[in-house]
C-alpha cells in the first residue's frame, strides 16, 4: 500500500525523506516521488519505479533544497503506475502540495463539480482532487481549507499537505488510513508507519480518525475536525531500528521465521501467569464469556487460515459455535448477528480495509468485538470493543510467518479461557495444554534446525508447476496456509484441499510426479487421510508427508516424510506451519524471487 513522509525542521529534507520511503518500501509500491519548499518555490521530483530511479533523478536529494518537504511510495490504485500518477501532487498554481495513502470514493463527482469551475487536472489520480479542493477552498487559513476538504470528501486518506504561502508549516490528517507523527531533535516528521521515524526520533503519535496536526520546526499542534486544539500524548517506541532491519539475514521473511520462538514466548508469557489463563485486555467478565452463544472470526488471507484452525479450537475446547468468515465476504452477506454473538476480527497490520469494515459492520449491529492485532495504535485495534494484541515485533516481509504463528497463540489462549470459565474442560486438561504452550517455542527451533533439509528438497521444485496441499479439520487449515505461503512468494501455482474433496474434482490434476503435500497431524484422522495419500500416490503424485513424530506408518506411503514434535492435537498448526513456510521460502529463492516483496502483493492491503 501507499507509504507517505514528511519533514519540517533545521535539516535538509530530501535526504530524510528518502531515507523513510525506504523504510516503507515493505508497503509495496509502484512509483515515487517527493516536494521540497527551496524557500519560494515547491520543488517536486517523482518517477515511476523503485526509489533507486528518484535517489538518481534528485542526487540523493541534493538537487531539491529546503528544510520542508513531502515523499511518498504509490501502490496504484487509480490510475495506472506513471510518473504523472505518481505522488506527490499539486494545484493549478503548485502553491499546494499533497500526497495520500488510501482512496477517495467519491473523487470523480468532485472533480467533475471542480473541472465546471474550471479546475484543470494533470493526472488520473483520486489524490488530485484534494489538492484542486483544497485550493478551492483555501482563503489564506490552511486549517480552514483543510477541515472543508475533510467535510467533502469520502473514503480513506492519510494526506501530506504543504502550502507555499506557509513555508514554516507542514499539515496532516487522516481518515482510516495510519499516519503517525514523530518529534525528533530539532524538527518533527509524519510517516504511514513507525519504521520510517525510528532513526530519528521514538517519540511518535499516533493520529485517530479526523485529527488534523500542524507541524512546524519546534512545535507541535493537533485539532479537531472543527478546528479546536486538541492535547496528545506521545508513545516510546520500544523497537530498535535493527528489529525493523534484516539483522545479518538474507530476507525479512527468513529473519520472521527465524523468531517465531521469541514471538511466540512474547505473546504467550505475559498471559499465562502462576499457572492460569489471564487475558485481562479480553476486558470480558466471565458471566459475559458465559453468556456468548456464537463467534464469528472473519479476516483475510493468513489471518483467515488461523480463524480456520480457530473454529476447531475453540469448538473443540470451549463447545461454542463458531463461524469462519473472509472478511471481503462477511462485511457483503447482511451476516446474522445479535447480542449473544461476538466478532472476534485478525489481522497483522490492524489496516486492512475489508478486515476494518467487517468490524465496523458488526459494532454497526451492536456486536461485541475483539481485535487479534499485532500493530500498536493500528486502526483495528483502536476501533475494536478490546484489542489482544500479538507481540510478534515488526513484520516488514509481505508474507506473514511470525504474526501468523502469534495470531494462533492468542487463539488457543482465547479458546482455553472460555473453556475454563464455561467449564466445558478441566483444570487438569488445562494445566497439560499450559505445558504443551510453553513447549511451543523450543518445538519450533528445533523444527528450524532443520532448515538445509528443506532447502535441499525444496531446490527440487523450483521448476514445478503445480503443487497441491491437503488435509483433514486443522490439517486441512495448516494446508492453506502451506499453499499460500509457497505461491504468494514464488508464483507457482498451488491449491490447498480438504482432502475428502480431492476426488470431487482435482484429483483430475495430479499427474506423473506432481507433488503433493499431505499434512497428517490428527491422530484421529490419520487412517482417512493415508487412503487419501494412496488416492493420489496411485495417480502418480510425489507425496511429502507432514506427520507427527513416531506416525512411521506414513513412511511405507509417502515418498518424503517430516515430522514434527508431538504435542496437544489442537496446537499441531503452531509446528506443522514451519516447515511448509521454509519450504515456501526455499522454493521462491531457488527461483530468485523478490521473496519479501512479491510482485502484485503489499504488506497491508487498505484499499478494497
Ligand atoms: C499472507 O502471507 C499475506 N501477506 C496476506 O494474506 C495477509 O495475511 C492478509 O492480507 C491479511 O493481512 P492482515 O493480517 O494485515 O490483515
Amino acid at each position: 500500500m501507499c507509504g507517505i513522509v514528511g519533514y519540517i525542521g533545521k535539516e535538509q529534507a530530501a535526504p530524510i525523506l528518502l531515507d523513510g520511503l525506504d523504510k516503507l518500501e515493505y508497503r509495496g509500491y509502484d512509483s515515487a516521488g517527493i516536494a521540497v519548499f527551496d524557500g519560494e518555490t515547491i520543488q517536486l521530483a517523482k518517477a515511476r519505479g523503485r526509489l533507486k530511479v528518484l535517489r538518481e533523478m534528485t542526487h540523493g536529494g541534493e538537487m531539491l533544497p529546503g528544510t520542508c518537504g513531502i515523499g511518498h511510495t504509490r501502490w496504484a490504485t487509480h490510475g495506472i503506475p506513471s510518473d504523472t500518477n505518481a505522488h506527490p501532487h499539486f494545484n493549478g498554481t503548485e502553491s499546494i502540495a499533497v500526497v495520500h495513502n488510501g482512496i477517495i470514493e467519491n473523487y470523480l463527482k468532485i472533480k467533475k463539480q471542480l473541472q465546471e469551475k474550471g479546475y484543470e487536472f494533470v493526472s488520473e489520480t483520486d489524490t488530485e482532487v484534494v489538492a484542486h479542493l483544497l485550493d478551492y477552498y483555501y482563503k489564506g487559513n490552511p486549517l480552514e481549507a483543510i477541515t472543508r476538504m475533510m467535510h467533502r470528501v469520502e473514503g480513506s486518506y492519510a494526506l501530506g499537505i504543504m502550502f507555499k504561502e506557509h513555508p514554516g508549516k507542514l499539515y496532516a490528517v487522516r481518515k482510516d488510513s495510519p499516519l503517525i507523527v514523530g518529534r525528533a531533535q530539532g524538527g518533527s516528521l509524519i510517516a504511514s508507519d513507525v519504521p520510517a521515524v525510528l532513526k530519528y526520533t521514538r517519540n511518535v503519535y499516533f493520529i485517530q480518525n479526523e485529527e488534523i496536526v500542524c507541524l512546524e520546526e519546534d512545535r507541535l499542534n493537533f485539532f479537531n475536525v472543527d478546528s479546536d486544539p486538541i492535547e496528545k500524548e506521545p508513545v516510546t517506541i520500544q523497537w530498535d531500528v535493527s528489529a525493523a532491519e534484516k539483522a545479518g539475514y538474507e530476507h525479512f521473511m527468513l529473519k520472521e521465521i527465524y523468531e517465531q520462538p521469541k514471538a511466540v514466548l512474547d505473546t504467550l508469557n505475559p498471559r499465562i501467569r502462576d499457572g492460569k489463563i489471564e487475558i485481562e485486555e479480553l476486558g470480558m467478565t466471565d458471566e459475559e464469556i458465559r453468556s456468548i452463544r456464537k463467534i464469528f472470526i472473519v479476516a483475510c488471507g493468513s489471518a483467515y487460515h488461523t480463524g480456520v484452525t480457530a473454529k476447531y479450537v475453540f469448538e473443540g475446547l470451549a463447545r461454542i459455535p463458531v463461524e469462519v468468515d473472509l472478511a471481503s465476504e462477511f462485511r457483503y452477506r447482511n451476516p446474522i448477528l445479535d447480542e449473544e454473538t461476538m466478532l472476534i476480527v485478525v489481522s497483522q497490520s490492524g489496516e486492512t480495509a475489508d478486515t476494518l469494515a467487517a468490524l465496523r459492520e458488526a459494532k454497526m449491529r451492536g456486536v461485541r468485538t475483539l481485535g487479534i492485532v499485532n500493530v500498536v495504535g493500528s486502526s483495528i485495534a483502536r476501533e475494536a470493543d478490546n484489542v489482544m494484541y500479538t507481540w510478534a515485533g515488526p513484520e516488514i516481509a509481505v508474507a506473514t510467518t511470525k504474526a501468523y504463528s502469534t495470531q494462533l497463540i492468542a487463539e488457543y489462549l482465547l479458546a482455553m479461557k472460555f473453556a475454563q470459565v464455561r467449564g466445558t474442560v478441566s483444570q487438569e486438561e488445562i494445566d497439560e495444554m499450559i505445558c504443551d504452550l510453553k513447549e511451543l517455542p523450543v518445538h519450533i527451533s528445533m523444527l528450524l534446525d532443520h532448515k538445509e533439509k528443506l532447502q535441499r528438497f525444496a531446490n527440487r521444485y523450483v521448476a514445478a508447476k503445480d503443487i497441491f496441499f491437503i488435509g483433514r479439520g486443522i490439517d486441512y487449515a495448516i494446508s492453506l496456509e502451506g499453499s499460500l505461503k509457497l505461491k504468494e512468494i514464488s508464483y507457482i501455482h498451488s491449491e490447498a484441499y480438504a482432502a475428502g474433496e480431492l476426488k470431487h474434482g482435482t484429483i483430475s490434476l495430479i499427474e506423473e510426479g506432481t507433488l503433493v503435500a499431505a499434512v497428517l497431524t490428527q491422530e484421529d484422522l490419520y487412517k482417512k487421510m493415508l487412503s487419501n495419500v494412496v488416492e493420489v500416490k496411485t495417480r502418480g503424485a510425489f507425496l511429502l508427508a507432514v506427520t507427527n513424530a513416531g506416525n512411521t506408518e506414513v513412511e511405507k506411503a509417502a515418498d518424503y516424510v517430516i515430522y514434527i514434535p508431538k504435542t496437544n492435537k489442537y496446537f499441531t498448526n503452531s509446528l506443522a506451519v514451519i516447515p511448509l513456510q521454509l519450504f515456501g521460502y526455499y522454493v521462491a529463492l531457488g527461483k530468485g524471487c523478490d521473496v519479501d516483496k512479491p510482485r502484485n502483493l503489499a504488506k497491508s492491503v487498505t484499499v478494497e
